[in-house]
């Protein structure tokens, strides 16, 4: 098999309005997602994560999400290079995305089969009667009883984990060679959370897909992932495998992040939160971002930009702290 293809997001800054003016929300951010690979997409709300899974498929410009610069390069080829018929392509073709809200991914007035369908239909050339089956196929393999029945239901006859299901089947109809996940099980109980976290590790696998999880749960990540990228306030802070993450964090707001979860945290006791809210675009320190809320923060850490690789780990284990050496 051909694995050497990878979608890779390189040096990518983005601006949205506010208040009349364009202020950047993303910065300088690269990473790259490879075959047989989940990256992690971690950190609190509003860091940039989904302004950043959208981009991968230049979803947001519509709300008017602006490319300030940086490149997102598919197979060799530039994403904002390609015309909208290119793009309708790799949506949902070479590139499918689940999102966080399955009660309003799926359209109220068509049937479960008619919306699989037509998105199988849209990227592949399949008779009725193919297309029919392969859903069919899709819908058993992520855990549907009684596909047939299934497919003459209409949304709103599901539970949100059934629903997610769905859409997960449908992002698997192309056969695409990336999935974005963007908090894909944040909207479901947790006891459905598990399942469908385990249902999509497994078809990732399975396909050999190269995946984005954006999530905001370290738990999730260590489940879920091969690779780590930590965001804060529009940067990438610390980037590793998960070994490196969890075993060796050197940023301190990975340590915060992982003490926050509810596994670490004492029994009976409240969960840890970290003192202090990320800053909106527009209002980041000059400095370190997170330099505000930080125990070791001191005058060197507000002066200027701090580089992701400013502490000397590996090429595949970077921070952006200037105190990444000590414990
Ligand atoms: N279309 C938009 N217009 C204006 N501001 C936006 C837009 N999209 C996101 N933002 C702002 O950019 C920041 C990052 O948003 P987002 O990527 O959604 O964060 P996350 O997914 O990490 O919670 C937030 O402060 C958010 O309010
Ligand atoms: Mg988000």
């Amino acid at each position: 098999m051909i694995t050497n293809y990878q979608l890779e997001v390189s040096h990518l800054s983005l601006a949205v309005p506010l208040q009349g003016t364009m202020v950047e929300a993303v910065s300088d951010v690269s990473f790259r997602l490879q075959a047989g690979r989940v990256l992690g997409l971690v950190g609190e709300s509003g860091c940039g994560k989904s302004l950043t899974a959208q981009a991968l498929l230049r979803l947001g410009e519509h709300q008017g999400v602006q490319r300030l610069s940086g490149d997102i390069i598919l197979d060799g080829s530039s994403l904002f290079t390609m015309s909208e018929s290119e793009l309708q392509q790799v949506r949902g073709g070479k590139i499918a995305m689940i999102f966080q809200e399955p009660m309003t991914a799926l359209n109220p007035v068509f049937t479960i089969g008619t919306q699989i369908i037509e998105v199988m239909r849209l990227h592949r050339t399949l008779t009725a009667a193919e297309a029919k089956a392969k859903a069919i196929a899709l819908l058993c393999d992520v855990g549907m009883q009684d596909a047939e029945l299934l497919l003459r239901q209409y949304p709103d006859a599901l539970s949100g984990g059934m629903r997610q299901r769905v859409l997960i089947a449908m992002a698997m109809a192309t056969e695409p060679r990336y999935i974005i996940a963007d908090e894909p099980t944040t909207a479901l109980d947790v006891s459905v959370q598990k399942r469908i976290i385990a249902l999509l590790r497994r078809l990732q696998s399975q396909h050999q897909q190269g995946m984005l999880l954006v999530t905001h749960d370290f738990g999730l990540v260590a489940e879920m992932c091969d690779d780590v990228a930590v965001m804060y306030a529009g940067q990438v802070v610390e980037t590793g495998t998960v070994g490196d993450i969890f075993d060796n964090p050197r940023h301190p707001y990975t340590r915060a992040l992982m003490h926050c979860r509810p596994e670490v945290a004492s029994a009976g006791a409240s969960l840890p939160v970290i003192a202090g809210q990320v800053p909106t675009p527009g209002a980041w320190p000059q400095g370190c971002h997170f330099a505000d809320r930080c125990m070791l923060a001191d005058h060197n850490c507000r002066l200027q930009a701090i580089d992701l690789n400013v502490w000397h780990g590996d090429r595949d284990h970077q921070a952006r702290c200037l105190h990444g050496d000590r414990a």
